[in-house]
């Protein structure tokens, strides 16, 4: 249990500076079960509390961890040099809590990508140690054949990597459409093994990581949710079969 002053849960959880979140309190823009709170100093205990800011309801979080369902034409360097960072469509004070991208998606590549401000969840779920596959749906220029799904099934051999990459699942789904799962997070993996195997990929989106499905989450794209333990715990799991 902790109980906090209302000026650094604000803070906390990423509406400003210590002093603009006590102005904020000042000036009447927060309150708690219906009161208006104007007492910086007053403290509440943090679990499971609720807060309005200018009559918008937030829960107080520790960390954040987040789902979204990432649009084409946004970078996930918070310092882009072509495309608008992916930040730019959480609420800015996801910027203020530092929250960032675990892993990379390509600028042009859509679906699944999970933010967070915890350095431990980022860190243990970037961890190459970690085998939790990744799952994409690649759209290819040239029709799929039983040879390309063959090569990227057994392994191809990409510049640079002293060992065969091999999908852990590959199936066809479309004349153009392949599905595609990885254990790996290599640079461009999904484009370079395709181009390995003779093919190039024209679209990539990302539907899952370990058990958590982007269809699961009824994300349109542009759009995210704070994700909730029971997620969380899925993100672990083996996908469904
Ligand atoms: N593989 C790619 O080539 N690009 C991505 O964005 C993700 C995986």
């Amino acid at each position: 249990m902790s109980s906090l002053p209302l000026d650094r849960i604000l803070q906390s959880q990423g509406f400003g500076t210590r002093k603009y979140c006590r102005q904020l309190i000042e000036d009447g823009a927060v309150s708690i079960n219906g009161a208006v709170i104007d007492n910086y100093r007053q403290t509440f205990e943090t679990k499971d509390l609720e807060f309005s800011l200018f009559d918008e309801v937030w829960r107080y979080r520790e960390h954040v961890y987040i789902a979204m369902n990432k649009p084409a034409g946004h970078e996930c360097s918070l310092k882009p040099s072509h495309h608008p960072p992916v930040i730019d469509l959480l609420p800015e004070q996801m910027r203020w809590r530092e929250v960032q991208p675990v892993g990379r998606l390509d600028h042009d590549t859509t679906g699944l990508l999970l933010l967070s401000d915890d350095g431990a969840f980022i860190h243990a779920q970037s961890s190459p140690k970690r085998h939790v596959p990744k799952l994409y749906v690649a759209t290819t220029h040239a029709p799929i054949d039983e040879a390309l799904l063959q090569a990227l099934r057994s392994g191809v051999q990409l510049h640079d990597e002293p060992a065969l990459l091999a999908a852990t699942h590959c199936r066809q789904l479309g004349a153009h459409e392949l599905e595609i799962a990885l254990e790996q997070g290599k640079y461009h993996q999904v484009k370079r093994m395709l181009a390995a195997a003779g093919n190039h990929c024209t679209a990539l989106r990302r539907v899952a990581i370990g058990g958590l499905t982007l269809e699961s989450l009824g994300l349109a794209e542009g759009d995210w949710i704070f994700l909730e333990a029971e997620e969380l715990a899925r993100l672990n799991a083996q996908p469904e079969a």
